[in-house]
């Protein structure tokens, strides 16, 4: 029987400089989507996978990534007090078990595969999954339990996978693939961050990771890759040609990059669209804008 995945690491670790000056204070996962931080979107996606220890890779100033998922007594007996029973119901959903939740911290901004790497001692000689808040995936069955289910058949390491354009691959890892079965690919490369032009594919790597410990142990004697950093992906790479294999898994889900301010509107948007109690004024707002926009053209 292959070993459950029950744990996940979820690097944080990053200044968020793209939301400055926003992130001068607030740790860009606590951004919120509608009245959710980008945090909680991950963390819910990893309950959903079965997932049972949260592991976040975190730096200086994200303390208040920390007081987030602490109980908070007062607010919870005020509410209580005023009969605000789906408030307190909200609330609740964001408390996590006591000795659920780890902190490590990244000393050093040294990279995806070195955050990943300061999580070692935790994770052990277990498979688990690796989150980026960054990317939020609105899907009917959450991402990394698709994926999950999927490791449950191939084992190995797998990495989530999308098609996009050409001209945008260099902005991600992209896959070189072997087969393809359809929602399986098998992998024969990984590149990170591909010269314009020298993608191998248009396959492109998004922030959902299910890994075997020989990727920790590739990150031991990994030295520094695309962009002087230490990359996650030349990690798993190490893995393609040994027993255990990579393998590109084609999710079923819209993707937004919310490390981008135009992914993070759109995300915005599409969220609030699937709200019942802000569907109608969001919508009629955005046709009135379409058709102002329309009649000054
Ligand atoms: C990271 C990974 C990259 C992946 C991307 C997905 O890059 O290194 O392989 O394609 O996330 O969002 P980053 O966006 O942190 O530069």
């Amino acid at each position: 029987m292959r070993k459950k995945v029950t744990k996940a690491i979820f690097p944080v670790a990053g200044l968020g400089t793209r939301f400055l000056p926003a992130t001068k204070s607030v740790p860009k996962e606590i951004m919120t989507l509608v009245d959710r931080p980008l945090v909680q979107y991950a963390i819910d996606e990893a309950r959903a996978a079965g997932i049972k220890e949260f592991i976040f890779v975190t730096s200086r100033g994200k303390s208040a990534l920390e007081d987030y998922f602490d109980h908070s007594p007062v607010l919870e007996q005020e509410l209580r007090r005023k009969g605000k029973k789906d408030l307190m119901k909200v609330l609740k959903s964001t408390n996590m078990d006591s000795g659920a939740i780890a902190y490590i911290r990244q000393h050093k901004a040294l990279g995806l595969g070195h955050a990943v790497w300061c999580a070692r001692r935790l994770i052990g000689n277990e498979p688990f999954a690796v989150i980026l808040p960054d990317d939020v995936i609105a899907a009917e069955t959450p991402c990394l339990q698709q994926m999950v289910e999927a490791y449950a058949e191939t084992g190995g390491n797998m990495v989530a996978a999308m098609e996009v354009a050409p001209e945008k691959a260099s902005a991600y890892g992209v896959l070189d693939v072997k087969e393809d079965m359809g929602s399986i690919v098998e992998v024969n490369g990984m590149v990170e961050k591909p010269a314009q032009g020298e993608a191998p594919s248009n396959l492109a790597v998004i922030g959902r990771y299910v890994l075997g410990p020989s990727v920790l142990q590739n990150l031991n004697k990994l030295k520094t890759g695309a962009g002087g950093e230490i990359q996650l992906t030349d990690a798993i790479a190490a893995d393609i040609g040994t027993e255990n294999g990579v393998y590109g898994y084609r999710f079923r889900g819209q993707r937004f990059d919310c490390g981008s301010k135009s992914g993070f509107l759109q995300a915005t948007v599409a969220f609030a669209l699937a709200r019942d109690d802000l569907r109608d004024d969001l919508s009629r707002y955005l046709r009135d804008v379409v058709q102002l926009e329309n009649a000054a053209e």
